[in-house]
């Protein structure tokens, strides 16, 4: 079968680049990444990029002086490369409706929060300082809003008595780590169908039982 080619967008460390990567020359998943894009030269997911001998771009946004020249520019990257999925693993940009245009329902986001649960950014710290009991991860398709396209996948994590920003965020990113190969896999298997703004799985599993924070522990009878 022919391997989905995939553009990753990069601000910083890549740790969700590096999970696609892993995944895809481990062949659990069907695509293969062909550039990763960077707005950040000193980036790390470049290094990541570079180490497994896939092309890479810089694109800075001092070097446009509108957010359409900028996004042109990606476009011509990525259609360069051949890329049929922008994947946007930690982009620290939000994109124009005619980059949107550019790949309708093909370009995927990852968000740290429950969407739609704290947008934006700091969302881990948010979801603290709220007092929420449970925090978690979405990948969703993007649309010309922030953080607002149809949600293809979600992963749950309690939050602690004791969590910091940081302690909470890293018990997130394990999951980002899972779900995000898991939501390209199913992309590549054709199994996405939206429908206004829910995505419908062919041959998706429901998942059974429910988690309470804290556990209850009262008894039915
Ligand atoms: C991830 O936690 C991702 O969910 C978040 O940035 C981090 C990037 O980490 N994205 C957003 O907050 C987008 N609104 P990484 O560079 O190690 O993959």
């Amino acid at each position: 079968m022919n391997r989905v080619p995939i553009g990753v967008l990069v601000s910083g460390g890549g740790t969700n680049l590096q999970a696609i990567i892993d995944a895809s020359e481990a062949g659990r998943i069907n695509a293969e990444v062909k550039v990763v894009v960077s707005n950040n030269p000193i980036a790390y997911g470049l290094d990541r990029a570079r180490r497994h001998g896939i092309p890479s771009a810089v694109i800075t946004k001092e070097s446009f002086t509108t957010k359409d020249s900028y996004d042109a520019e990606l476009i011509k990257t990525l259609n360069n490369h051949g890329v049929m999925l922008v994947v946007m693993a930690g982009f620290m940009r939000i994109l124009t409706p005619a980059f949107v245009a550019a790949f309708p329902m093909r370009i995927m986001n990852i968000h740290p929060s429950l969407l739609p649960a704290f947008p934006g950014l700091g969302v881990q710290k948010k979801a603290l300082e709220y007092g929420a009991r449970f925090a978690g991860c979405t990948v969703h398709f993007v649309d010309a809003g922030v953080d607002s396209g149809p949600i293809i996948i979600q992963a749950v994590v309690p939050v602690h008595d004791g969590d910091t920003a940081e302690t909470l965020s890293r018990r997130i990113l394990v999951e980002e780590h899972r779900i995000y190969p898991q939501a390209i896999q199913l992309f590549a298997e054709g199994r996405l169908h939206v429908e206004g703004r829910r995505v419908f799985i062919t041959g998706g599993q429901p998942v059974e039982g429910s988690i309470a924070n804290p556990p209850v522990t009262i008894s039915d009878e």
